[in-house]
C-alpha cells in the first residue's frame, strides 16, 4: 500500500482523477468500480472537466458501484443509481447499459446479490475500484463484522452511519437503515485500489484504517491485504498518521510520483 499525501482536498481529487483518467486512456475496456458519498462529488466533477477539456471516451468502459440503498428505486433523489447518473453518468459518453448498480427494489435481494457478483465476473472483474471511507470505517456498506472474505449481500446500517449519512435525506427518517454493498472479498479481487480520504472528521478512522491492525470491525484496514492500493489524502486527513514523513518521501523521490509532483494533479 502507498499513501499519499496532497496538500489539500483539490490536489487529492485531482490526483485521483488523474489516476483515473489515466486508466482509461490506457484501457477504453476498463471495468470500474466504484463509490458514492460527498467525497466523490468532487472526483467526479473533475472528471467531468477532464473531458470536457480533454474528451475522454468512456463508450466502452463499465462500471460497478459499491453499493446502494434497499427499498429506494433508481428514479429517488436518494438512490445511488440517481447520484451516478447525476454526477458522473450524465456528463460522460458512457452507455447506461455498462453502469451497474444493485438494484435496492429487487424482490428477491439475495438472488439480485447473486446475480450482481455474477455480472462483476462475467465482464472479467473490475480493473479498477475507486473507494471512500465512512466514519464507521466502512468501505461499500460493509459495516464493522463484515467478514474479510465477505460477498454482494445485504447489510444493516450502524448508527454511526445512519448519523453519518441521514443528513443528506430530505426527511432524514426517510434513510433506509439496509444496503446491498459488495463484500469486503468482492472489494479485495479489484486489479487496483484507490482510496480517496479528505477532511480532518476522517483521520482517525483513516489512521486506523491504514496503520492499524486488519479487523472486520474496520473494514477499510482490508485495504492492507491488496497488492496494488494507493491511499490517497489530504493533509488534514493524514494528521494522525504516524509514517507521515516515509510517506511524504516516496512521493517525492519515487520515479512513478514525478509526473505529479509539481501540478496540482
Ligand atoms: C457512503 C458510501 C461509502 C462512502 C461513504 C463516505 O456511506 N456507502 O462507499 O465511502 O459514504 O461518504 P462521504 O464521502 O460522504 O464521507
Amino acid at each position: 500500500m502507498e499513501v499519499i499525501i496532497r496538500e489539500n482536498a483539490e490536489a487529492a481529487v485531482a490526483l485521483t482523477a488523474s489516476l483515473i483518467t489515466e486508466a482509461i486512456v490506457a484501457n477504453p475496456s476498463l471495468t470500474l468500480g466504484l463509490a458514492t458519498g460527498r467525497t466523490m462529488e468532487a472526483v467526479y466533477a473533475k472528471l467531468a472537466e477532464i473531458d470536457r477539456h480533454d474528451g475522454l471516451d468512456f463508450s466502452l468502459a463499465k462500471t460497478y458501484n459499491l453499493d446502494e440503498y434497499i427499498g429506494l428505486p433508481p428514479e429517488d433523489p436518494h438512490s445511488y443509481r440517481y447520484y451516478m447518473n447525476e454526477h458522473l453518468f450524465s456528463k460522460i459518453n458512457i452507455d447506461l447499459r455498462n453502469t451497474h448498480l444493485p438494484l435496492g427494489m429487487a424482490e428477491d435481494i439475495d438472488e439480485e446479490c447473486l446475480a450482481y457478483e455474477d455480472s462483476i465476473l462475467n465482464d472479467g472483474g473490475i480493473d479498477l475500484q475507486l473507494l471512500g471511507i465512512g466514519r464507521s470505517g466502512h468501505i461499500g456498506f460493509n459495516e464493522p463484522l463484515s467478514a474479510l472474505r465477505s460477498r454482494t449481500r445485504a447489510k444493516a446500517l450502524t448508527p454511526t452511519t445512519i448519523a453519518q449519512n441521514s443528513p443528506l435525506f430530505k426527511v432524514p427518517e426517510d434513510m433506509p437503515s439496509r444496503a446491498i454493498t459488495m463484500g469486503v472479498g468482492t472489494i479485495l479481487e479489484a486489479g487496483r485500489i484507490i482510496m480517496l480520504v479528505t477532511g480532518k472528521e476522517k483521520a482517525a478512522i483513516l489512521a486506523k484504517a491504514v496503520e492499524g491492525p486488519i479487523t472486520s470491525m474496520i473494514s477499510a484496514s482490508a485495504i492492507q491485504l491488496h497488492p496494488k492500493c494507493t491511499v490517497i489524502v489530504d493533509e488534514t486527513a493524514a494528521e494522525q498518521l504516524q509514517e507521515k514523513e516515509y510517506y511524504r518521501w516516496i512521493f517525492d523521490n519515487e520515479p512513478e510520483w514525478e509526473p505529479y509532483r509539481n501540478n496540482n494533479a
